[in-house]
This record gives structure tokens, C-alpha cells and sequence, in this order.
């Protein structure tokens, strides 16, 4: 038997084994926990509990590493592009010419709509969340695909990913033309996957939109930043949703509802709105974070923390370049960016952010630099969206192809009320 941990309770012990992952990470397998000891653990917030063993992403959140099977984001964000990346995550190695030539092939292939999901579109209201018609409209695109909606045969994941990458992307530029009252612009197949959905972003029926190539690399640049980030909620949540054997387009929509919240992916657009708030009120970066260690202001510092992160998020050191790079290329002086800088400095020198360890996540500067691409605010989350599809569908698909693979179903500790009897109406009160 390997190495084992001890615990013990009133008295009895047990052993359990250690697992140790391939950059020596180390577990405690507790599977049998309760049948030895009647006991299970409690973690509010999984803190500290793996849910799963996972070869996709590899994150040191002390040392600052994120590596998409195995290969550091620093070199992917700097040589590769999203789709490249997102082969990468979803089949696990980084693809040959051919592969790639056909797996591009694929994504165009697929990148209409079926005209009858416009109905579904227009049932919205113009004012409609983003991410509500994302969500929605991912499983009414599922409708459409019934010949592999409910596969679960993995020689069909590079089909099933190719539909959905290729229609979420026309789907979000198709809600941002519904947003504004514009005709939708259908996709192009003479372009790469972002220069077509910007081109559906901002063409017109009258005018096509020949997005600038700094504008691409740097939104292709932020979906690879984006593409995955181990178990995080909305990852999580896919893994949860396909452990049920629930289909790939539910389990993704799923995925959208969890990254909607303004704790996780929402974040990027709170980050805008909190630097706006700055710039157009009372606060200067020093009240301001002031204001957020004063626990009774309940003001966070949107766009800082990470649960795993706990030096700096690399992801947040590559956009922080980025918008230096883009908005000077574009002659953008963004008086948000300098906010955001004087707040990150002022942080970084303050010891209530030192000591708990809270630095710029992936959603501090993104949204400056989306806003420099005119990207709307109320669409950054989609975006982060998008990039993420493919961490997604690499997850979806570990799920699925695990031959010991059970559905997801947490135990917990009960704190209510013990047994009482019912009490009739009049009785009550
Ligand atoms: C993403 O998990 C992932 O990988 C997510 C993500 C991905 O790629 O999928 O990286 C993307 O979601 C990034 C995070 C985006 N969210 C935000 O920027 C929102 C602001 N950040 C916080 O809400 C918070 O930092 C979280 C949610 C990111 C992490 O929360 P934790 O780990 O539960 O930390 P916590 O709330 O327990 O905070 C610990 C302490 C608390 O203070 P004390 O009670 O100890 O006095 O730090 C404080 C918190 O109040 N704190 C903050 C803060 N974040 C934590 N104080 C002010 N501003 C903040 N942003």
C-alpha cells in the first residue's frame, strides 16, 4: 500500500490513501471515509477539496503557473492562437497542420444558425441580459443538432465542439445586433474565427467591418486567456451537470449561468462599472479603497482575489500588457486605465490587500481593454464566455470518457430542525 493519512475519531482510526498527481500535488482519498469511520468531511466553498483528478489545466496559485496541458499560458497567449488552444484543451496535445486544417474547417462549416433560431432570438427583450439569451439560446441551438445532441461517443467530440464553438460565437454577435435593433450580419468563411464573429460584431448590411489585425490578436489573445482555468464555478458546474449524463449543449448553458454571477466571470463588467464609478463621482483610487477596507461600506475591489491565485494571476499580468500595447497602437488615453493602475499600485503597497494575499485577477484589465475594441460593457462576460467554451467541452468530455465515472452528489451536515410532529392549521402560530 503507498503513502496513507491517519485520522482518527473517538478513539478508531483509519488509513486512507494519499494521492499524489503529476506535479506532486497531494490528496487524501476519503472514498471510504464513511463506510470506516461514519463520518465525511465538510469544506464550505472547497476550499481545500478536490472533486476530481483532471489532466486539462495545471494551476500553482502560489507561484503564479497556468498551463493548459502542460504548456505555460505565457507561450500560448504569445504563439498560439484560440483555436489552436482550444484543440489543445479538448484533445489534449497541441494539433498537427492537417488537424487543425480540419478542425477550422469544421468551425466554419458550422458557423450559421439555423434561420429558425432567429425566432427564438427575437422572443427576447431588447433589454435582455447577454448571458440570459446565451444560456437559452445554447440549448435551443442544441434543438437543432439532434442527429448529436444526446451522443455521449467520444469520436464525435470534435464534431460536437466544432458546432458549438462556431455557434455561440454567431449566437453572442447575433444578441449584440438584437441589443442594439441592428440587422444580424451572418458570418463570413473567408476569415479566422475572431475576425468573423467581430465582423459580425460591427458589420453592417451597408458596410463590412475589416477588423484591424492588432484588434484580432488581441481578442484572440483574451480568448485564449480565457479558454480554461481548472475547477473553477462555472467549470465545475459543467462537470457537475455532465456527470448526469446530461448533454454537452446543457451542460455548457449550464457553464453560462454559473459564469454569470458578478463573484466570477460577472466580474469583468463590475470591474468597468466600479472604475466609472471612480472616475465620474467622489472617490479618488486612495477613498476608494479606502472605502473597501471599511467592512461596513460592503465595497469590494472588483477585479482582485482569486481563490486559487495568491501572489498574481498571470493571465492579469499578459492583459495589463495588452492594454498598454492596444490602446496605444489605437491612440486610446483610457482615464479608466489610469484609475485602474493607481488602484492596483495603491493596493499592492496596502496591507489589509498583502495580507490576504489579494492581487489583480483576469477581470481587472480585461474589460479596458474590451472597452478599447468597442466591445460594450453589458457583452464582456459573454466574451469571457466564448472564451471559455472550449475549457468546457475539454472538461465535458473527461467526464464522459471516465469508465468509473459517477454522478456528481455532495453529502452534507444537517443543522435543522430534529424530528417534531404535524402540527394541524390551527394549531400553528
Ligand atoms: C474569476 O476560480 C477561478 O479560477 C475563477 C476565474 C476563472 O478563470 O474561472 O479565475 C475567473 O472568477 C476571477 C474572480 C473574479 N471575481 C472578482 O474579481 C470579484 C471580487 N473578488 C472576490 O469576490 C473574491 O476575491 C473571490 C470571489 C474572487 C474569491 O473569494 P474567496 O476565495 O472566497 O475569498 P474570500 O471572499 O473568503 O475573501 C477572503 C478575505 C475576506 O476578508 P476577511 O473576511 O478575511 O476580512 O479577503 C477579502 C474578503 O472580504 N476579499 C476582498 C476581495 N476579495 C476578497 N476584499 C475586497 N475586495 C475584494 N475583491
Amino acid at each position: 500500500m503507498g503513502q496513507t493519512a491517519t485520522l482518527a475519531i473517538n478513539g478508531k482510526s483509519v488509513e486512507l490513501p494519499i494521492v499524489v498527481g503529476s506535479e506532486k500535488e497531494v490528496g487524501v482519498d476519503i472514498a471510504q471515509l464513511r463506510a470506516k469511520m461514519g463520518a465525511i468531511t465538510l469544506d464550505d466553498g472547497y476550499g481545500n477539496t478536490g472533486a476530481c483528478a483532471s489532466a486539462v489545466t495545471f494551476i500553482d496559485g502560489e507561484k503564479g503557473i497556468l498551463r493548459y496541458r502542460g504548456y505555460p499560458i505565457e507561450d500560448l497567449a504569445e504563439k498560439s492562437n484560440f483555436i489552436e488552444s482550444a484543440y489543445l484543451l479538448i484533445f489534449g496535445e497541441l494539433p498537427t497542420s492537417p488537424q487543425l486544417a480540419e478542425f477550422k474547417q469544421h468551425l466554419t462549416d458550422y458557423q450559421f444558425i439555423h434561420e429558425d433560431l432567429q425566432h427564438a432570438l427575437a422572443g427576447f427583450p431588447p433589454n435582455a441580459p447577454p448571458m440570459a439569451i446565451l444560456s437559452a439560446m445554447i440549448n435551443a441551438a442544441g434543438c437543432f443538432e439532434s442527429d448529436l445532441l444526446e451522443s455521449h461517443d467520444d469520436k464525435n467530440i470534435g464534431e460536437m465542439a466544432a458546432r458549438i464553438m462556431s455557434r455561440v460565437r454567431t449566437i453572442a454577435a447575433a444578441s449584440f445586433k438584437k441589443h442594439l435593433g441592428r440587422p444580424i450580419i451572418y458570418p463570413r468563411s473567408d476569415m479566422s474565427y475572431t475576425a468573423n464573429f467581430l465582423h459580425m460584431m460591427f458589420s453592417k448590411p451597408y458596410e463590412n467591418y475589416e477588423p484591424d489585425p492588432e484588434i484580432v490578436r488581441a481578442v484572440d489573445q483574451l480568448f485564449i486567456l480565457h479558454a480554461d482555468h481548472e475547477q473553477n464555478c462555472s467549470t465545475s458546474t459543467v462537470r457537475m451537470v455532465g456527470s448526469a449524463k446530461a448533454n454537452l449543449w446543457a451542460s455548457v448553458a449550464a457553464g453560462v449561468c454559473a459564469l454569470w454571477g458578478p463573484l466570477h466571470g460577472g466580474a469583468n463588467m463590475e470591474v468597468i462599472d466600479m472604475l466609472k464609478r471612480i472616475h465620474e463621482g467622489d472617490d479618488t483610487a486612495q477613498s476608494f479603497i479606502a472605502k473597501v477596507k471599511d467592512k461596513n461600506a460592503h465595497a469590494k475591489l472588483m477585479g482582485f482575489g482569486h481563490r486559487v491565485y495568491k501572489n498574481f494571476d498571470p493571465r492579469a499580468q499578459i492583459i495589463k500588457k495588452a492594454c498598454d500595447r492596444v490602446l496605444g497602437k489605437l491612440g486610446i488615453k483610457d482615464p479608466l486605465l489610469e484609475i485602474a493602475k493607481k488602484l492596483e499600485e495603491a493596493a499592492l503597497h496596502d496591507s489589509y490587500f498583502v495580507e490576504r494575499k489579494l492581487y489583480p485577477n483576469v477581470d481587472f484589465y480585461s474589460g479596458i481593454i474590451m472597452r478599447a475594441l468597442g466591445i460594450p460593457t453589458d457583452m464582456f462576460t459573454v466574451m469571457f464566455a466564448i472564451g471559455r467554451i472550449p475549457g468546457w467541452i475539454a472538461h465535458w468530455r473527461e467526464v464522459n470518457v471516465n469508465p468509473h465515472g459517477r454522478i456528481n452528489r455532495p453529502r452534507q451536515i444537517y443543522t435543522g430542525p430534529t424530528l417534531r410532529p404535524y402540527a394541524p392549521i390551527e394549531k400553528r402560530g
